[in-house]
């Protein structure tokens, strides 16, 4: 099969041109000014931007989590990311206590099997390391796994000390492994959601003031220094404010191989939005939670100066009837995490591009090719050229669209950014050539999305 788009402005991470552009296949094949048009079927993509699809390295689909399982599985959530504009993402196998983490991926591939519609991979949480499993974390690169994550924080459910940190760094570090961290106090958050649950302050406000910025900027240091320490590559996940941003520009300046991420929902919602009657700010309770507007500032000064490298989802949903409410009269128990797989191309290129904080080139750079680069999927994912994989979407950056649960792909019952309407939209979305989205029709068929085996980290 073959297709031949015409007419339409390709992006790219570093340019912007007029280009047809030939599909073969699942690859880009040749890309030039009037290819000769005897292709299986023509597009005429006149007036629409020409991008590679959307890389989601942070989410959360079918994972248990608080005492309940986020509600996307590998069905609704491909679905939703590919409706967003999005053809692959990198979720986290959490490795259960005692498990190997050949075990862990294997039920992970289970919840992907038959059901993923865009392509995945999976990097590994550790949350127990022993003897044996230090041993077999070289193995992962050979199971296409080249990153892990340890999380600082969620004391006695994930969260892991410094020496286990520490010593997946090194060992990551010797064999081509990024290590990945979500980085907040997680002792020093304990004693504060204890004494706040004693002085019987239960609502959702309190997710946000017991997690504190500089308990995330503490971690975030650590984990710097721990990362120079290890000579080992960094990767912090979900950065949200000032003082995070500065550990990590104080690596960077040092030459450690640090780098971070932030998430959609940090540059636009705070932590006023927690505080909303009748429970409503439940429905912003993720961690770190959200900030200030001075620390909404810093994050798009530091994606347009290369602090932050990429932005991701950290998608992880939780209906608001039957699981957020699960922390009615008590905030420790509402599940944490937010929707944005599907919203995150339209609302940076809306909200990013179109008020001038990021080019439409850095647009696609955070979105697509550093997360390609950064996590060993560049160049057959993460830019459009020739040899590539035909993972592009047509953006038809005139088009408007509001936002709304009602209409979203994404299994759950609100959406952060309700009634907002967005200019610039996904209209055809291939994945490895194949139309999976055409306007508001799914073409895809459930397994057809492929496991990608990433290269080792060699940066
Ligand atoms: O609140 C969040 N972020 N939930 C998902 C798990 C994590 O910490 O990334
Ligand atoms: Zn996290
Ligand atoms: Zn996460």
């Amino acid at each position: 099969m073959s297709t031949l788009i015409k007419n339409g402005t390709i992006v790219t991470a570093s340019d912007t041109y007029k280009a047809d552009l030939l599909i073969e296949g699942e690859q880009i094949t040749k890309i030039g000014k009037k290819l000769k048009d005897n292709a299986d079927e023509t597009i005429d993509a006149k007036g629409h931007y020409i991008i590679p699809g959307g890389i989601d390295v942070h989410t959360h689909l079918d994972m248990p989590f608080g005492g309940t399982v986020s509600n996307d599985d590998f069905d609704t959530g491909h679905k939703a990311a590919a409706f967003g504009g999005t053809t692959s993402h990198i979720d986290f196998c959490i490795q259960g206590k005692r498990q190997s983490f050949k075990k862990a991926l294997e039920g992970w591939h289970k919840k992907a099997d038959g059901k993923s519609g865009i392509d995945y991979g999976f990097h590994v949480a550790i949350t127990d390391l022993n003897k044996k499993t230090m041993a077999e974390l070289p193995q992962l690169p050979s199971m296409g796994v080249t990153s892990i994550k340890l999380f600082m924080a969620y004391k006695g459910a994930l969260m892991v000390d410094d020496e286990t940190l520490f010593r997946s760094m090194r060992i990551a570090a010797d064999n081509g492994i990024l290590t990945m961290v979500h980085a907040e106090n997680g002792d020093v958050i304990d004693v504060l959601v204890n004494e706040a649950l004693e002085a019987g302050n239960t609502d959702p406000i309190y997710h946000a003031k017991t997690r504190p910025a500089h308990a995330e900027a503490e971690a975030t240091g650590r984990a710097v220094a721990m990362a120079g320490m290890a000579n080992a590559p960094l990767y912090v996940v979900h950065m949200t404010c000032e003082g995070a941003l500065e550990q990590l520009r104080l690596g960077q300046k040092k030459g450690w191989n640090v780098h971070g991420e932030t998430c959609t929902q940090y540059f636009f919602m705070t932590e006023k939005d927690l505080a909303k009657p009748r429970f409503q700010g439940a429905k912003y309770v993720c961690s770190p939670p959200m900030r200030t507007k001075a620390d909404q500032a810093a994050l798009w000064e530091a994606v347009a100066d290369g602090t932050l490298e990429a932005i991701s989802t950290d998608h992880c949903v939780f209906k608001f009837k039957g699981q957020k409410d699960m922390g009615k009269g008590d905030f420790s128990k509402i599940p944490n995490g937010v929707p944005g797989i599907e919203d995150r191309m339209m609302i940076l290129y809306s909200e990013g591009v179109r008020k001038k904080k990021i080019s439409l080139n850095r647009w696609v750079e955070l979105t697509a090719t550093n997360p390609a680069k950064l996590f060993g999927l560049y160049p057959k994912k993460g830019t459009v050229a020739v040899g590539a994989d035909a993972d592009i979407v047509l953006w038809n950056p005139r088009e408007k669209k509001t936002i709304s649960a009602k209409k979203h792909h994404m299994n759950v019952d609100y959406n952060l950014y309700e009634g907002k309407t967005v200019t610039g939209v996904p209209a055809k979305v291939f994945s490895r050539g194949e139309l999976i989205v055409d306007g508001k029709k799914w073409l895809g068929e459930s397994g057809r999305g492929k496991f990608l085996e990433r290269s080792k980290v060699n940066y």
